[in-house]
């Protein structure tokens, strides 16, 4: 069987990658891809944008592609999958009306109140003024959010009234024009990827990624700076509440509304200190470092999971295997990164990574002139797995500290706090 994998992150670079481990799967091909997916043997490249659905639709025909997996959130939000089920080719995303889950958190906040999920008190403004008083009149701290996908530069959690204020302004200076306002949760996160065929919903193992570019989990939000899994936090009696009280009622409410989601569902969730889970928001894909640690641990073929979702089967499917240990991932980014870098850097030490037993998953990078050089932000994953988090930490550093580039800037300190809360 040929997939196709739409995207060109460390996520599509791992989802490829787990999809040849599997012995049904003769061919990858990535668009656009990376120069990860570019070097992995039987992947291809194409060459199309991710919004170019004509030419998608075109290719998989050509190659004899059995099946499409969206990685980003953008194409399924501009309808992706729409378009692709209307040409009878199988796809694993949700639908432009399913990707509203992540598209607008206002549209993700009525389908929580009326499913009765945990999550946060809040309201909706397209008005500057009344945004303000619902501010004064809540106090900080409080967290203000724009409505639309905003590639994690949306949120702005605000200490001080002032902070919100100027955060309303901010984000209605960038053109934003719908924002949620919503009380300021505190806990610890964790990211529950669960995978569904509209159905049914089984989740895969926790993950928690940090956010911050700093240690301690200081600094900007970026895409995320690193990840750990299994979460700790989430122990399996806080999972079957998850399910219960989050994830089934989440499918229910798609299902009233008619809409016949096969994809990923991700509930990014505050666990409170007395381990109540609210769910901060919903993304409709794989997040991204998350996926990075969780498949390098999924024992089950990949491709027999999403084909179950596209064929609306996953509740045939025997329960997921997983591998026993913990996988810890190690983002390295571009210096400067979440604000503006410099590409075009030269990479080296990967193949030293590797023969550590470290898996290098691709983000920002490509080839020019036969060498691969930084493209983006985020440039790679570094994962390692272990008997257990302490394991897998102590294998992932040595591997990171192999690699380099020009202005290479990673956390030294993922997965650290789950070492010191438990
Ligand atoms: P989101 O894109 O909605 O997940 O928000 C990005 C980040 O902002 C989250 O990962 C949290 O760290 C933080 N955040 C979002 N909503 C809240 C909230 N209600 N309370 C506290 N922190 C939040
Ligand atoms: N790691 C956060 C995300 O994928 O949105």
């Amino acid at each position: 069987m040929k997939i196709l994998v739409v995207g060109n992150g460390g996520r599509e670079h791992t989802i490829a990658w787990t999809l040849l481990k599997s012995p049904n799967v003769e061919a990858v091909y990535c668009t656009p891809g990376n120069g990860g997916t570019a070097t992995m043997a039987n992947c291809f490249n194409l060459d199309l944008a991710v919004d170019d659905f004509d030419a998608i639709a075109k290719a998989v025909k050509e190659q004899d592609i059995s099946l499409v997996v969206v990685g980003p959130e953008i194409p399924l939000s501009l309808g992706i999958t729409d378009y692709l089920q209307q040409h009878n080719i199988a796809v694993f995303g949700p639908d432009k009306a399913g990707a509203q889950l992540e598209s607008s958190k206002s549209w993700a906040k009525n389908l929580m109140i009326e499913a009765q999920i945990p999550t946060a008190k809040s309201a909706t403004f397209t008005d500057a003024t009344l945004a303000k008083a619902y501010i004064q009149e809540q106090g900080a701290p409080i967290v203000v959010k724009a409505d639309s996908l905003a590639a994690g530069k949306g949120v702005i959690v605000a200490m001080t009234t002032e902070e919100a204020v100027a955060g309303i302004d901010s984000l209605f200076a960038q053109g934003f024009t719908t924002l949620v306002i919503e009380e300021f949760l505190e806990g610890e996160e964790a990211s529950i990827l669960a995978i569904t065929d509209g159905q049914t919903i089984r989740p895969l193992i926790p993950s928690q990624d940090h956010k911050r570019i700093g240690e301690r989990d200081t600094g900007k939000n970026t895409g995320g700076m690193g990840t750990y899994a299994p979460a700790p936090i989430v122990t399996p009696e806080l999972m079957e509440q998850i399910q219960t009280e989050v994830l089934e009622p989440t499918i229910a409410v798609l299902q009233k509304r008619g809409i016949d989601y096969r994809g990923v569902v991700y509930a990014g969730l505050m666990i409170s200190p007395t381990l109540k889970p609210k769910v901060l928001e919903f993304n409709c894909r794989f997040g991204d470092p998350e996926t990075q640690v969780v498949l390098p641990l999924l024992d089950t073929p990949l491709d027999e999971l999403l084909i179950a979702c596209t064929q609306q089967k996953l509740a045939q499917q025997p329960p997921i295997k997983w591998k026993s240990g913990s996988a810890v991932c190690v983002v390295a980014a571009s210096g400067g990164y979440p604000d503006a870098y410099e590409k075009g850097k030269v990479i080296s030490g990967i193949e030293s990574a590797t023969a550590q037993g470290a898996i290098v998953f691709h983000a920002g990078t490509t080839f020019k002139d036969g060498q691969l050089i930084t493209s983006g932000g985020r440039v790679l994953g570094i994962t390692a797995l272990g008997e257990n988090l302490k394991d897998a930490i102590s294998q992932v550093y040595p591997a990171v500290e192999s690699i380099s580039f020009e202005g290479m800037y990673y956390r030294r300190d993922i997965a650290h706090r789950a070492l010191s809360n438990f």
